[in-house]
């Protein structure tokens, strides 16, 4: 298994190489954050400061554009970011029912959003624009409509065997 020494080096190689290949350019600002927020699936502070230093930006300017997209974030996140849309549609089919289920489970709360094991992430989100499937979570890119309770549940199972035989076999 790859030390977490290696795995820092890995992603700050991968941090160099894609402001590389952005030319250092300071307008492909947001473009770098999001491609930088893929490698960490967050914002790390010291990178963000060395994103400034390698753009020529100012530390502030490049903190200004993280914290104005929600779609940035510079909390660490887990593994699987659960998405549990809680807009009015959803909101009314039973979201929150979902959202005390999940958290439940994963020992969370409003406040306590990712798991110690860096697993689970749980996030109350807005409208994601597919009412018609209410209610609705994404986890990471993939769509789950029309969940209840009993649906999160084998849901989160899945992921958590999943991860037991990952743990198992490394
Ligand atoms: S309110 Fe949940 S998808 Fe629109």
């Amino acid at each position: 298994m790859e030390s977490a020494t290696n795995s820092k080096i890995r992603q700050f190689d991968q941090v160099l190489e894609i402001i590389e290949k952005h030319n250092h350019d300071k307008t492909r600002l947001i473009t770098i954050l999001q491609q930088v927020q893929d490698v960490y699936r967050y914002l790390p502070q010291q990178v963000l400061t060395y994103i400034a230093t390698a753009l020529d930006m100012p530390v502030a300017e490049v903190y200004g554009v993280a914290t104005f997209y929600a779609h940035f974030s510079l909390e660490p996140k887990g593994k699987y970011v659960i998405k549990v849309c809680d807009g009015t549609a959803c909101h009314v089919k039973g979201s929150s029912k979902l959202l005390d289920t999940l958290r439940g489970k994963l020992k969370l709360t409003a406040q306590k959003h990712t798991t110690d094991d860096m697993l689970f992430t749980i996030e109350a989100v807005s409208c994601l624009g597919a009412c018609g499937l209410a209610p609705v979570m994404v986890i990471n890119e993939q769509v789950y409509g029309e969940v209840n309770s009993k649906r999160c549940e084998d849901i989160l199972q899945k992921l958590v065997t999943v991860e037991n035989e990952v743990e198992t076999a490394s």
